[in-house]
């Protein structure tokens, strides 16, 4: 162990972390929902504060202590969470986007609980949610000048192909950096341990081998800091 702790390398910076699962609303007592714990996110707020950064914590849904130091925005649905993420854009030097958005929510909203009637159950229509992430990539595109605009963070997990489908997530979602999550094998959800392949919009990877969530998050930090000028 460090004892001496990490440098404090972001010290000045504003460092925006999303984390935990969105819930999406069927009624006032019902949700679409995942198993996203918050780990990952949280450990990299941590990790952030740690190295001296200001940190602000999107949070939906989750179980954990706030981490000391941060400062912690509650949200509960993927609109809720583009809000704060979008809102802080312009204050930003880096936004790390590690929660996991619902893609889909229900299309209406029950203003009271729904009830069990004798007859069959009535389908469930979707509608798609924002993307916050290609929207922060697109918008970063857009102020297209080198150097400006706050670093672009995404997270993906993907079981086969990892480089190929990670790529392809990169571009699509325009940010700086992707860390690619090997699901399986007790890996991600829910599991203090995390494998990653770290993918950069300039070509390069870096690997980072099953470690602590800690051990990835100052990685990321690692490779979020050498873009900072
Ligand atoms: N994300 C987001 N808004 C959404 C969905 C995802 O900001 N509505 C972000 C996540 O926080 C994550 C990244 O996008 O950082 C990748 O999420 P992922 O689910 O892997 O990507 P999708 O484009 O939704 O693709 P898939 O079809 O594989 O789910
Ligand atoms: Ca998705």
């Amino acid at each position: 162990a460090v004892l001496a702790g990490h440098p404090l390398d972001l010290t000045g910076r504003h460092i925006v972390v999303s984390a935990g699962g969105t819930r999406e609303a069927l009624d006032p007592v019902r949700f679409l929902g995942n198993r996203s714990s918050g780990l990952q996110g949280y450990a990299l707020a941590r990790a952030a504060v740690a190295r001296g950064a200001k940190v602000t914590l999107v949070s939906a849904n989750v179980a954990l202590d706030d981490p000391a130091g941060a400062s912690v925005v509650r949200v509960e649905s993927a609109r809720d969470m583009r809000e704060a993420v979008l809102g802080l854009y312009g204050v930003a030097d880096a936004i790390v986007m590690a929660a996991a958005v619902a893609d889909f929510r229900p299309s209406a909203r029950s203003d009271s609980k729904i009830k069990k009637t004798s007859g069959e159950p009535d389908p469930i229509f979707l509608t798609k949610n924002p993307d916050i992430l290609a929207e922060l990539g697109a918008r970063r595109r857009a102020e297209a000048h080198e150097g400006f605009g706050p670093v672009i963070v995404g997270f993906a997990a993907e079981t086969h192909d990892i480089l190929a489908n990670g790529k392809a997530k990169l571009e699509r979602k325009g940010c700086d950096l992707l860390v690619v999550n090997e699901v399986g094998e007790n890996l991600a959800f829910g599991t203090p341990d995390n494998a990653a392949v770290i993918l950069s919009s300039d070509g390069t990877s870096t690997e980072v081998h099953r470690g602590p969530k800690e051990a990835l998050a100052h990685v990321v930090l690692d490779l979020v800091g050498a873009r900072l000028v």
